[in-house]
């Protein structure tokens, strides 16, 4: 059985304090069947890279250019060199606040690749589209800009993260058959586009917690999660590590 993938996006969560009770889950990833990564904010990254033992550390964004007049923000080789082995692209909190299309994504993923890190893709329809029925039409778009742009063998080793935009941050995931009807989908688009595709991970993500876990990584076509507020609890986190562990 392939290792389940557990990552967790602190988001704009999180001060130097944090990282003494990181040691915690870095000690506890060792010891459980999981990949499991942890997406701290960028002025943590480079502290909790150092502590992290068998915990992965990803950033949660980067730009899409190598370097230049950008103030404030930060390129994937700056990731890199402090020890990020994964980024999260396309995140839908950031993509909407700061007006990202799928071309801007798709830059910052070929960005991510180009300095040897893991992609965390984010993916998914609002409320409106999933009520409008095209859901697999967005996630497709999404997809298919990647591929027309940087060619198939961009996807080789990345993780896709299906979050339907309407769970993220709500009291509820989407539904199991939900999940698995838009996992499957797009396991079938990246089986029909991408020649070696076994290294492709597809995980969701959207109001993930410790009671759901579980049942959400047994979902058929879900390679693991993407959590938010249930990582900024490591007790939550371990609980939820130590149950995927045992599926
Ligand atoms: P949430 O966030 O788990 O707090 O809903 C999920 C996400 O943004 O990926």
């Amino acid at each position: 059985m392939p290792r389940k993938i557990v990552a967790g996006n602190w988001k704009m969560n999180g001060t130097q304090a944090a990282l003494s009770e990181l040691a915690y889950i870095a000690a506890a990833a060792g010891d459980v069947s999981c990949t499991t990564i942890l997406c701290p904010p960028t002025t943590l990254l480079q502290a909790a890279a150092q502590s992290s033992g068998s915990l992965a550390i990803g950033g949660q964004n980067c730009h899409h250019e190598a370097t230049g007049a950008h103030t404030g923000d930060v390129s994937a080789q700056m990731l890199a060199d402090v020890g990020a082995q994964y980024v999260i692209v396309g995140h839908s909190e950031r993509s909407t606040a700061y007006c990202e299309s799928d071309e801007n994504i798709a830059d910052k993923f070929n960005q991510i690749k180009k300095y040897n890190m893991t992609p965390l893709l984010c993916i998914g329809e609002n409320l409106i589209e999933r009520e409008a029925g095209i859901m697999e039409k967005v996630v497709s778009e999404q997809i298919k800009t990647i591929l027309d742009l940087y060619g198939q063998d961009i996807f080789k080793g990345s993780i896709i993260a299906y979050e339907p935009i309407w769970a993220i941050g709500s009291d509820s995931a989407a539904s199991p058959d939900q999940i698995q009807q838009m996992c499957e989908f797009i396991k079938q688009l990246i089986n029909t586009n991408i020649e070696d595709n076994n290294d492709v991970n597809i995980v969701y993500g959207g109001s993930v917690n410790a009671k759901n876990a579980v049942q959400l990584c047994e979902i058929n076509g879900v390679d693991g999660i993407l959590m938010g507020r249930a990582s900024l609890d490591l007790n939550e986190f371990y609980e939820i590590c130590n149950g995927i562990h045992k599926i």
